[in-house]
């Protein structure tokens, strides 16, 4: 087991939401504004648009925006715990993590031009694998997935 994998095997994906994202403070709305502008006006077209999310924790923050511009997304992670975490949100287990205050707070960036369940719906649409993944490797996600348009890191 390297040394990252020690730090990251505790990783607890409830206290990681409480502490970082029970609401969404300025930082959180910072980082959603970003993403927001960047997907919205930021890129150029490409066909087939794919997006991965690489260290995406047990969060959907990232690809709240990006499931507006991506006609599929990639979503993965080091930690199983966390890979679970999206997993059971995505296919609406009882104890997902709670990311209403931010899919209301994007579908507001957008304009009203979806509700926060419709955005729910885009992402659940979009997202269509969650992978283990280690960036410290040569093939972050093994040797079998190509390469993306647009990839995300924020680990
Ligand atoms: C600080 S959290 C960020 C999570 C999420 N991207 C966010 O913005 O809230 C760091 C994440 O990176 C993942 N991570 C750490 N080392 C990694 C590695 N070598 N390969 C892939 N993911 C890794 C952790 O499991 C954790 O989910």
């Amino acid at each position: 087991m390297t040394e990252t994998r020690q730090l990251y095997a505790s990783f607890d994906p409830a206290r990681y939401h409480r502490e970082y994202y029970s609401e969404v403070d300025p930082e959180v709305q910072f980082f959603l504004q970003q993403l927001h502008q960047t997907f919205a006006e930021g890129l150029t077209d490409c066909p087939g648009r794919e997006v991965l999310d690489i260290g995406c924790g047990p969060t959907i923050t990232a690809v709240l925006s990006a499931s507006r511009w991506a006609d599929t997304i990639t979503m993965a992670d080091l930690v199983p715990a966390n890979r679970e975490a999206v997993m059971e949100w995505l296919k609406e287990w009882e104890d997902q993590l709670d990311w209403s205050p931010h899919l209301k707070y994007v579908a507001a960036l957008e304009g009203g031009g979806v509700t926060p369940s419709q955005l729910a719906d885009r992402i659940r649409r979009k997202v269509n694998r969650v992978l283990p993944a280690d960036v410290l490797q040569e093939e972050p996600l093994g040797a079998a997935v190509p390469n993306r348009h647009v990839v995300m890191q924020s680990v």
